[in-house]
């Protein structure tokens, strides 16, 4: 028989990265080593008193059975003192927090609460694949809003493409500090977006997946410090990156309390919850370890930061240090620009068996840039380093172009 699959999957192009993971794994079959900084998959472990009281619960059978859905209640109670000991932020546990599935279920789940067709949503780009898949498997429209070309004027840009929209967008859809771009932002800025929200009556969506993985002293902002912007905005929040619990799939959404209810309705027909043995971990480490895990892991990757923007730079590909997130975003060296992102990942996997993220799998905005994720030790990275530089002294980009734009 002939499976029809459905217009919403149709809508759904073929996914880019997965021509370098088909790359990757036809290489790591022949024996190759691959040094992996292609997807944000944190690499350490969490944090031991968060598996020890998992490995506790586990053994309760009580703790068998289906979840809550929105997440159990003392668990959403750690949540909002979490809020409160590190933003000053005042969330009501029972109606302002939910727990979610790591945040991409949330994020997903929470576009098709929102959105559908004839709504729109604005994404700025080059964007994590699922702002803007969400939103397109949802039934609704994408606006992007260019970060790069942008640069620091992204604000004003970003006001005058909502002023030329008919009809207007519901969603904004933001993600700083950003992944892949690594762009960090200050209270300000999002005192200007609740500002706006709340005029144009839209909606916000801050996706705060790296608020933790911060280096140099820099600290990223919550929007929900913002007064009033609770009215129009959530933020969700991931265990993912912040504990090394990319794994076990939780995270939360916080803030307007219409929003949190609109997603805990439409996850109530979806999920019965997290597994409770995770919920629990998710406790002990929003209690415990809020103020000193957090900080241990992003030590991690700003070492690993430093090893591979300073080796870089040392073989001339010149590279900015990041003031957050677990990546580089890197502008491909001058020489081999013409190449083009995919192209030149291939390369750098076959040739230097190194794996990295091409720009244009975050859209076409990415062109000319490759993101690279901290996840492999120090001494690999700059095994990795050694291997690009060998690769990059034998060949140029017509070489590329001709080998891997196929
Ligand atoms: C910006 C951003 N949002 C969300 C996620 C997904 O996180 P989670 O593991 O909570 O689903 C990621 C993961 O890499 C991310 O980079």
């Amino acid at each position: 028989m002939n499976i029809e699959v459905s217009s919403r999957i149709k809508r759904l192009p073929p996914y880019i990265f997965g021509e370098i993971n088909a790359l990757k794994l036809k290489l790591r079959r022949e024996g190759k080593d691959i040094i992996d900084l292609g997807m944000g998959n944190p690499d350490k472990p969490a944090p031991k008193e968060v598996m020890a009281k998992a490995i506790e619960v586990i053994k309760d059978p009580k703790a068998h059975r289906y979840s809550a859905s929105k997440g159990i209640s003392h668990l959403l109670k750690e949540v909002a003192k979490f809020y409160n000991k590190k933003y000053g932020v005042e969330l009501n546990p029972d109606t302002e927090v939910i727990a979610t599935i790591g945040s991409k279920e949330g994020l997903s789940h929470l576009a098709l609460a929102l959105l559908g067709p004839g709504d729109s949503a604005l994404v700025p780009t080059p964007a994590f694949p699922i702002h803007i898949w969400s939103i397109i498997l949802a039934g609704a429209n994408v606006i992007t809003v260019s970060l790069e070309k942008s640069g620091e004027n992204f604000i004003d840009h970003l006001f005058k493409t909502y002023e030329i929209l008919w009809p207007k967008p519901k969603v904004l859809i933001l993600n700083f500090p950003h992944n892949p771009t690594t762009k960090v932002v200050d209270i300000e800025f999002f005192r200007l977006i609740i500002d706006f929200a709340l005029k144009k009556e839209i909606i916000v969506i801050q996706d705060f997946a790296y608020a933790d993985i911060v280096f140099d002293g820099y600290k990223a902002p919550s929007i929900l410090q913002v007064h009033r912007a609770k009215e129009v905005a959530v933020e969700f929040i991931t265990m993912s990156k912040s504990f090394s619990m990319a794994g076990w799939r939780i995270g939360f959404c916080v803030g307007n309390e219409e929003i949190i209810k609109a997603l805990s309705k439409i996850k109530g027909y979806y999920d019965y919850g997290i597994f409770t043995p995770i919920q629990v971990g998710g406790i002990i480490a929003l209690r415990e370890l809020w103020d000193k895990a957090p900080d241990e892991y992003a030590r991690i990757y700003q070492d690993r930061r430093d090893t591979l923007v300073e080796g870089l730079n040392k073989i001339g590909w010149e590279i900015q240090k990041p003031k957050a997130t677990m990546f580089l975003w890197a502008k491909i060296p001058e020489n081999f620009i013409k190449a083009g992102s995919l192209a030149f990942s291939k390369f750098l996997l076959e040739e230097a068996e190194v794996c990295v993220s091409p720009g244009i799998s975050f859209g076409e905005e990415g062109e000319g840039y490759l993101r690279i994720a901290l996840v492999e030790n120090e001494k690999r990275i700059k095994q990795a380093i050694r291997q690009i530089k060998k690769a990059l002294d034998k060949k140029d980009y017509k070489y590329v172009l001709e080998k891997y734009n196929k």
